[in-house]
């Protein structure tokens, strides 16, 4: 992963995913799923924090936010957004103690796939980064892509698509933003609570994307909206078990700091 594979990607992104109306209701299961972490004022830091979306609306709910991305395209996003109470930097996840303090904060987010971008040895120590910055029992909450994506393989299979089970690879996936070209690592539940033993203890973890599809069904779901919106129905009905985890598009997962 290079400092600027997403840069090219900034200005469209919220307009791609943040705005969608996948991306929105994706979105909205995260904060359903997590509103119970967020019942006081926190301190809170956002890492691979793309356009900003997130830490606007944390900040909105009297939080105070530290977010950071690796790419300053993105961060420039952010910024030019003028959202208030929020400092925003270019900060590699991989090297978050250089500019963050430890034993700072309540919760560390990660929303969409940021953590996606690394690799297992680097996720192992992200967790232990992550540990010493938080307080004493603070929370890690990571939205991740999982393995099994029903919606993908079954998207690829009745295509004959030669991707179908691409995230079941342990090497990592070669993934393409316009001419960048880095790695996505897919990981299980139980492989990221694993990853992460040493650090945090699993709390649980809450399918997000069951029943509504990846993002890039936005374009087939532009005429058909009501389809969209009975499948949203659906998913706040029906994918509340985190047995459906690793079939959805993502996943988030809750972890506590180990006892100091
Ligand atoms: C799919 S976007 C998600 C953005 C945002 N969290 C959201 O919810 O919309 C993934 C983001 O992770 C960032 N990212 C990838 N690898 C990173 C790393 N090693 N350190 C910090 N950010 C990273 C990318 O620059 C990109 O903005």
């Amino acid at each position: 992963m290079q400092k600027n594979s997403f840069d090219s990607y900034a200005k469209d992104y919220d307009a791609d995913f943040s705005f969608s109306p996948i991306g929105k209701m994706q979105r909205e299961r995260v904060y359903h799923f997590l509103t119970p972490y967020l019942q006081s004022k926190l301190n809170i830091l956002e890492i691979n924090c793309g356009t900003g979306e997130d830490a606007k609306r944390l900040s909105a709910l009297g939080n105070k936010v530290d977010a950071s991305d690796i790419s300053e395209e993105m961060i420039k996003v952010c910024k030019e957004k003028k959202i208030e109470n929020v400092n925003f930097d270019t900060c590699d996840a991989r090297n978050l103690l250089s500019k963050y303090k430890t034993n700072t904060y309540d919760l560390i987010f990660s929303n969409f796939g940021g953590l996606n971008c690394l690799s297992e040895k680097e996720l192992e120590s992200f967790a232990s980064d992550a540990n010493q910055l938080l307080k004493k029992d603070g929370i890690l909450a990571c939205v991740i892509m999982g393995r099994k994506c029903r919606w993908e393989n079954f998207f690829f299979r009745i295509k004959k698509d030669p991707r179908l089970n691409r995230r079941k690879t342990t090497e990592g996936l070669k993934t393409q933003i316009n001419e960048s070209v880095f790695n996505t690592y897919y990981y299980s539940p139980a492989e990221f609570a694993q990853l992460s033993k040493t650090s945090f203890k699993l709390v649980k973890h809450k399918p997000i994307g069951y029943f509504v599809p990846p993002s890039f069904f936005n374009s087939f779901y532009k005429n058909k909206l009501w389809i969209l919106k009975l499948l949203n129905v659906f998913e706040k009905l029906f994918a509340q078990f985190s047995f459906q985890s690793d079939a959805a598009d993502h996943y988030l997962i809750i972890l506590q700091k180990n006892g100091d």
